[in-house]
């Protein structure tokens, strides 16, 4: 069984060996214009969620903010009417990382977003694994907000247990990151919360640069591209199906159609949020003519269950 690292590891050999051997920090510093406020009153915290860790960890932020007197909506961003966001004081925006960046769904509905001009905005991503590039990913979030007019003050990335599906989801990286997001993730996301809150009300700006090392090189290649071909059958159960649409709803770039069992593969992203959501195990997906299956029953097989924040068992977001 090949785990999806090796075969990343393979398909760039070429390309890794002309990256730069040495991490190296590019950091830009722009002259922003004052915030729009140092005291913010209403918040928008949006995630992109496939196996619910980034959207857990919005809530938590979004809880956070409410406490301090905020008025705060947590929204999927899949689902969001973007025209509003210019009417908040704060906005933070969570996604995983996916190969190695920002999912490319991500990054083109940012790119579509209005106007947010000296709006104090924040990124974070959830992540895998601890080489997973995840500064740059999260420095693209802010990089896209920024270009709409938004002032940096927060950047972060917490790791969790990756949801990423292999056939046996015994990888060495899955194991090492299956007890978490622990405490010390939470406290990392409150500290997250806190700094970025210290930072509007002194008016300070973060820098924002990406790091430039072996990991950023995988980054700019095909890896969707490379990894669908390894992907040898994507479809639809239909004698499984329930007919809930879930898949639809999820899929980025509604390339599923399970009433007909299609999957247009040039749509297809391989985020497996089709697989990882199904509840009835009724997404067929195999990678080298291995059947996958996704998240939760992986979850379910190896009895884990993870850890929540206890704020989320008080507030409502
Ligand atoms: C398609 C896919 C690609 C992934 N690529 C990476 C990666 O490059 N680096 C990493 O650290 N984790 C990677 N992961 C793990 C996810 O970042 C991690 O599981 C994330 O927390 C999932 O967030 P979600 O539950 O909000 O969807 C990947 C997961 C998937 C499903
Ligand atoms: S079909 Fe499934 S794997 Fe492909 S983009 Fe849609 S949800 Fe993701
Ligand atoms: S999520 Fe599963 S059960 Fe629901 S429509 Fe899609 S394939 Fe069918």
């Amino acid at each position: 069984m090949e785990t999806r690292r090796s075969f990343i590891k393979k398909s760039v050999i070429i390309s890794a060996a002309l990256c730069l051997p040495v991490a190296v920090t590019r950091e830009s510093q722009a002259a922003y214009p004052d915030l729009k406020t140092r005291n913010p009153k209403k918040a928008l915290v949006l995630w992109y969620s496939q196996t619910g860790q980034t959207r857990r960890y919005a809530r938590l932020i979004g809880c956070i903010l409410q406490g301090r007197g905020l008025v705060v909506d947590v929204r999927d961003m899949q689902e969001f009417d973007k025209s509003g966001m210019a009417n908040y004081d704060l906005i933070v925006v969570g996604t995983p990382t996916f190969y190695y960046d920002t999912p490319a769904n991500v990054a083109d509905w940012l790119k579509t977003i209005p106007a947010i001009p000296v709006t104090p905005v924040a990124a974070f991503v959830s992540f895998g694994g601890p080489e997973g590039n995840q500064h740059n990913a999260s420095t693209h979030v802010l990089k896209l907000l920024v270009e709409k007019g938004g002032i940096p003050v927060g950047r972060d990335a917490f790791r969790n247990i990756p949801s990423y599906p292999t056939p046996k989801w015994n990888n060495p990286q899955q194991i090492s990151g299956q007890h978490l997001p622990d405490a010390a993730t939470y406290d990392q996301v409150r500290r997250f919360a806190a700094t970025f809150m210290e930072k509007i009300a002194r008016n300070e700006p973060i820098f924002v640069g990406y790091e430039m090392a072996l990991r950023e090189g995988l980054r700019v290649l095909p890896l969707v591209w490379l990894n669908k071909k390894a992907i040898s059958k994507h479809t639809v159960d239909a004698a499984r199906c329930i007919g809930c649409q879930t898949c639809v709803r999820k899929c980025p770039t509604k390339a599923i159609n399970p009433s007909r069992q299609t999957v247009d593969r040039e749509k297809c992203l391989a985020c497996f949020g089709c697989l990882n959501n199904c509840p009835a195990s009724a997404v067929v997906m195999e990678y080298r003519g291995e059947r996958l299956y996704g998240f939760p029953e992986y979850l379910r097989r190896n009895k884990i269950v993870i850890l929540e924040p206890p704020e989320l068992k008080t507030c409502s977001l």
